[in-house]
């Protein structure tokens, strides 16, 4: 859109609030409640702090600098640093953010369900029998549909009249509702077991390249990393924002919430003696053990569990927001299109390509696991060669706005070196296999 200036958000607070809207969601309550009770509890949460902050945080740091330092969506900012060969790198970003959002829309689809239905008739105690029946089918994709309705809307309203102002809304909400579950959970009698076991580490799992792959992969969901969504976000900002403060409260935001989440999610599980329904479903641990804890405690239990998913709806939708902003953006840059055209148009088309993930959760569960194991670590690992190696003048990038550092060499340093053999490892040794295997046992 020649002539049209670049959108830009109206406050610097309004970024760091629409990033962190884009960091938390559904990866910190359903993804990492799950991961971490199936890796070993404290266990994962070690190796997911680890990854986060020797390779999510350099990563994240990189996308900031590529977006501000173009002012361009993904694939105009890989090209304007590389080259038109680095073009396709920027495609695979909008495409994983398309398929990311296709499935992602699906579960926030449940969470919306499960509010409504605790508003209006309370929670099901037959929660897995429930599960079964609303997780997968034409219900399912009803939900899923309103859901992205309601993402589109905000993303047509616009970077600072859209996005903006809506993270600046929810994201206070969203932290009083998570750290208010967390201090009831407190009170409840089983919180001490549900600590020990989501903090008491299972040594034997420390060492699992599977725990390390989930642990980074979730480290690299969780961050919004590896697609180009913080690029984009940072695209929209002025030189004077200090990019590696922007970071750091980034990460110490989603971490925090992550791990503030599982002192709600534990203590309910053992509060209520659920913890061996906890492996019985991935994709559906949090939706089949919550609720029919909820159920059990009656009256409270109806309310807090609406709170509850009042706090993953409000995650889910900032978080979906970004997704769906890099394909838009995308399509205003290399089109031309409008942002309403853009929005309508690619949001109806995502909402088609998430039918198959509404239909059958296995498939669900399949296009996760591409989409983290391969798409975005292969991405980050993409991205962090391309800062490292190709991208002339990053150092000077990240210092403008910051009264300048001597650890900017070493950032560059391990998004050349540590980095992209820490993720070469990972990927060759375990997740791409294990994504292969997830994708054969579908047939
Ligand atoms: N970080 C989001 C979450 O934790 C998911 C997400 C991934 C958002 C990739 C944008 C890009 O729910």
């Amino acid at each position: 859109m020649a002539g049209v200036p670049r959108e830009q958000w109206t406050s610097k607070r309004g970024f760091v609030l629409a990033a962190i809207g884009s960091a938390v969601g559904l990866g910190n309550m359903w993804r990492f409640s799950y991961l971490a009770a199936e890796n070993g509890g404290a266990a994962f949460v070690f190796l997911y702090l680890l990854a986060t902050l020797v390779v999510g945080l350099p990563v994240l740091l990189a996308e900031l600098v590529l977006g501000r330092g173009s002012q361009k969506s993904p694939i105009q900012a890989l090209a304007h640093y590389g080259g038109q060969r680095w073009k396709p790198l920027g495609l695979l970003f909008v495409v994983t953010g398309l398929l990311i959002l296709s499935y992602y829309a699906v579960i926030a689809g449940w969470a919306v369900r499960y509010g409504l239905a605790a508003i209006t008739s309370g929670f099901d105690p037959d929660a897995a029998a429930h599960f079964a029946e609303v997780a997968s089918g034409a219900d399912a994709f009803a939900f899923h549909v309103v859901f992205m309705a309601l993402t589109i809307f905000v993303v047509v309203g616009g970077v600072s009249r859209g996005i903006e102002r809506t993270s600046m809304v929810l994201m206070p909400l969203l932290f009083a509702l998570v750290v208010g579950l967390a201090l009831y959970a407190a009170t409840l009698s089983g919180a001490s077991a549900g600590y020990a076991y989501y903090l008491a580490p299972d040594f034997s799992k420390l060492l699992s390249l599977n725990v390390l792959k989930d642990a980074t992969g979730q480290a690299f969901f969780s961050l919004s990393l590896g697609m180009g969504a913080l690029l984009t976000f940072a695209s929209y900002l002025g030189r004077d924002v200090n990019l590696p403060r922007a970071a750091g409260i980034i990460a110490g935001a989603d971490i925090a919430i992550a791990f503030i989440a599982g002192l709600v999610v534990f203590p309910l599980i053992f509060a209520l003696d659920l913890s061996a329904d906890v492996g019985a479903s991935t994709v559906g641990a949090l939706f089949i053990t919550l609720p029919k804890a909820f159920a059990e405690m009656g009256g409270v239990g109806r309310g807090i569990g609406i709170l509850f998913f009042a706090a993953l709806i409000v995650g889910a939708l900032t978080s979906a927001i970004s997704l769906l902003e890099v394909v838009v953006s995308s399509a205003i840059d290399n089109f031309g299109w409008s942002r309403r055209r853009a929005g309508i148009l690619l949001g109806i088309a995502i909402t088609a390509l998430g039918a198959p993930s509404a239909w059958n959760t296995d498939i669900l569960g399949a296009v996760d696991q591409i989409a983290n194991n391969i798409l975005l670590l292969g991405g980050g690992l993409a991205l962090s060669i391309f800062v490292g190696w190709v991208m002339a003048g990053p150092i000077e990038e990240v210092s403008a706005g910051t009264s300048g550092a001597s650890w900017f060499g070493s950032w560059r340093n391990l998004l050349r070196y540590a980095v992209p053999l820490f993720l070469s490892f990972v990927l060759i040794y375990d997740a791409i296999p294990s994504t292969f295997e997830t994708i054969l046992a579908l047939f």
